[in-house]
């Protein structure tokens, strides 16, 4: 029997209208010293003509980054969720961005798939695709909106390489109070959002699952509520033929639940080596659709993503083995012998 949540949660997790500034510890500076590191390192893997997708844990060193990578693991897990990082040095070939980035990430955490096909680091660019035309498109590969939504693993590190001409911008909001305002007004509503919805995998899914997932949008689960929503990803799925319609009250509470994350979140734009890093469980994140500069191909938005285990990750449900989204970093939890970064 799954454990329904019935009373509003007190956390740092649940905030609103929280400012990206110093102060709120919503925004991290790199200073010289530690963007000089980052270059030697980079100056050092290129040397070693490593590809990024072997570099090591041991290959980069970091020691003046150790206290920011402890200081975001506590408000990733355990604090309000998500930071920005500032100054990331971008200005250096895009092979030795994604050496840094991807070695910066490995430092915080364990880089997980992003796909069936295994990758660890993504472009997020528009393809120009539709993907109501191709059936294994995934939304970020467009410059459509992007309602809120999760990513997979614990977290995700979004590092922006060039910026839209227009929109794009990214939106943050916290599911812990979009979870408290809809108990606070339907609490019938926070029931129905505790049991199963169908989501289209979009051909990511586990090996051996089905096409279409049947999970909860929210998870109460050793003292954590966890929130897995993609509404355009649940109505897609009535796409296939074993999908039943949704009821009248999932119609409702997805609805609301949409309204909320709207009404609630706080918007900011990425400029090109700013670093998002959020947690993938107490928050959701979305944008606008946005617009390319035109005729200019080298000016195109364009971000780096990396999804990360935490070495400091919560207990995750026992569904999530299961999910597209979340399998991986169930399964390095069971691994409790694993040495942490
Ligand atoms: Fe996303």
């Amino acid at each position: 029997m799954p454990e329904y949540l019935t009373q509003a949660i007190d956390s740092p997790a649940a905030w609103k209208a929280l400012p990206i500034n110093t102060t709120a510890n919503t925004l991290i500076h790199l200073n010289s010293q530690q963007i000089v590191e980052l270059r030697q390192s980079a100056d050092k893997l290129d040397s070693h003509n490593t590809t990024w997708s072997e570099c090591q844990f041991e290959d980069f060193e970091l020691a003046s980054l150790k206290p920011v990578v402890e200081s975001i693991r506590a408000v990733l897990e355990g604090g309000h969720g998500f930071v920005v990082v500032s100054g990331f040095p971008i200005d250096i070939s895009i092979t030795l961005t994604k050496r840094i980035f991807f070695s910066f990430g490995h430092q915080l955490g364990f880089p997980d798939p992003q796909d069936a096909a295994g990758h660890l680091l993504h472009d997020i660019r528009d393809t120009g695709s539709d993907p109501l035309k191709v059936d294994d498109l995934r939304l970020y590969q467009t410059n459509r909106e992007l309602d809120f939504h999760n990513d997979g693993s614990d977290a995700f590190l979004l590092l922006c390489i060039e910026a839209a001409v227009a929109g794009g911008q990214s939106r943050l909001v916290s599911a812990i109070t979009v979870f408290n305002e809809i108990l606070a007004r339907r609490p019938d509503l926070a029931r129905v959002l505790q049991e199963p919805f169908p989501f289209d995998a979009r051909g990511q899914q586990v090996p051996g699952q089905p096409r279409v997932q049947t999970v909860p949008i929210y998870a109460y689960h050793e003292g954590y509520l966890n929130v897995l929503f993609k509404r355009t990803y649940i109505e897609m799925a009535e796409r296939f033929s074993e999908v039943p319609p949704l009821s009248e009250p999932q119609k409702e509470a997805i609805e609301l639940m949409s309204t909320l994350c709207e009404t609630l979140s706080i918007e900011f734009t990425l400029r090109p080596g700013e670093l998002l890093i959020a947690n993938n469980y107490d928050l959701l994140h979305g944008r606008p659709a946005y617009q390319d500069h035109p005729g200019t191909p080298g000016k195109r938005r364009h971000m780096l993503r990396l999804w990360l285990s935490l070495p400091n990750g919560r207990p995750l449900p026992p569904h999530f083995k299961n999910t597209r989204e979340f399998s991986h970093s169930f399964t390095r939890r069971q691994d409790l012998n694993r040495s942490l970064p």
